[in-house]
């Protein structure tokens, strides 16, 4: 076994490696020295809407289980029952985009860090072993994630402070901190946070105030705000669970057949252009939800919707005639005529990259910018 799961894990770093994506070697040596799999017993993969466990232990499973393992995607670790649905609860992040972040930090020796979201604890693995397990903290919302990793990571001989804590409020009493990382997407940073990294300290969270909307921001903390850039590539993690950033959507029902109709030559899903999304999210009225409309005799999708809580509704259908595909709207406000209009003033900035766009964060407000915190975009509503 020893050989076998050395071997995968020495062969994903290799990957990432050649992949372009691992260029220090201390993550090399991390990713080599920390058995996933141990942290990973069990994982659940999708097909369809239906999850299947994949269990290490069952010798019939074992040898797809440990392919997964190590390789480089994110592996689902625990589910939970919402709206007799199963959704997922925790997950344990692609090994690339862990390596970015990691990587992100710039992280030095004596680098203390707190983590919000331990999940499996891998990540909180893979710092403790490249900064020394006394210099990691880690945080998440449910307790059963955290006391399991705690016993996984304490049997490998991998202590670092594990808590159960809501992440929303940081980590106070074990700070100031030199870096913070956010494993689960949040729709602003909390001020508090500034207060728990050393002036020079970097926090790096993935900000998304609606879905999908942002991206991995990279912020410093300067004396008086938090301020830095977006990551170039775009990732997503699964939102933050906490009372102070209630998810509070819900699809909101509107009969496509009665809305003001209308032509577009644009792609139906609002998800296309991320940039341009998240430029127009801060156009959209409160409880944004969207999704497919599905044909009722075959089940199909045959629509793009998004619907808000004022009573606003857009349905765009998939298929194209001509290029054109038809638009129904409704409600006070024009939800798709606002997407348009984001996207012209997106090429009109000149296309703008994740990288040209940043966040400042002060006692007062928060905001987005382009090229220079000056150029505000717009605000993030403030906690
Ligand atoms: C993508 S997983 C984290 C993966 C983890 N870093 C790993 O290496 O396995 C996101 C985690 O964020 C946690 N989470 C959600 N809301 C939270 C909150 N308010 N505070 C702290 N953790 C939270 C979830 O329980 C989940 O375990």
């Amino acid at each position: 076994m020893t050989e076998d799961w050395t071997t995968r894990a020495r062969q994903l770093a290799d990957q990432l490696t050649a992949d372009g994506v691992l260029h220090d070697q201390r993550w090399h040596r991390a990713l080599t020295a920390v058995p996933r799999h141990r942290l990973a017993p069990r994982i659940y993969q999708q097909t369809g809407t239906a999850w299947q466990l994949i269990d290490g232990d069952d010798p019939a499973q074992r040898e797809q289980w440990l392919a997964a393992v190590y390789a480089n995607t994110g592996l689902v670790t625990a589910l939970a029952e919402e709206n007799g649905q199963q959704v997922t609860r925790s997950s344990t992040t692609t090994p690339s985009l862990m390596i970015r972040m990691l990587e992100a930090l710039d992280l030095d020796g004596g680098h203390r860090v707190l983590e919000i979201g331990t999940g499996t604890g891998y990540n909180a693995a893979l710092l403790a072993h490249a900064l020394g397990a006394a210099n990691v903290y880690s945080v998440d919302v449910d307790r059963d994630l955290v006391d399991l990793a705690r016993d996984r990571l304490a049997a490998l001989g991998i202590r670092p402070t594990l808590l159960t804590a809501d992440g929303a409020a940081g980590l106070p009493e074990h700070g100031p901190y030199d870096r913070i990382i956010a494993t689960c997407a949040l729709p602003t940073v909390p001020w508090s946070w500034a207060g728990q990294l050393h002036v020079g300290g970097i926090a790096l969270v993935d900000v998304k105030p609606l879905v999908n909307a942002g991206n991995l921001v990279r912020l410093h903390r300067k004396p008086d705000r938090l301020e830095g850039r977006f990551l170039p590539k775009w990732a997503t993690f699964m939102p933050m669970r906490s009372a102070q950033f209630p998810l509070d959507a819900a699809a909101a029902g509107y009969d496509h057949r009665v809305g003001r109709l209308s032509a577009t030559s644009l792609p139906a899903s609002p998800f296309d252009n991320l940039v341009a999304w998240f430029l127009a999210h801060f156009h959209l009225p409160a409880g944004i939800w969207s999704g497919l409309r599905l044909d009722q005799g075959t089940g199909e999708p045959v629509a793009h919707f998004l619907t808000a809580t004022d009573g606003s509704w857009y349905d765009v259908e998939l298929a194209a005639e001509d290029g054109y595909r038809k638009v129904r709207q409704g409600g006070a406000q024009q939800l798709w005529s606002h997407l348009e209009t984001a996207l012209l003033s997106w090429r009109e900035l000149g296309r703008p990259g994740w990288e040209r766009f940043g966040m400042t964060v002060t006692p007062d407000a928060t905001w987005i910018w382009l090229d220079h915190p000056a150029h505000r975009i717009g605000e993030l509503s403030h906690r």
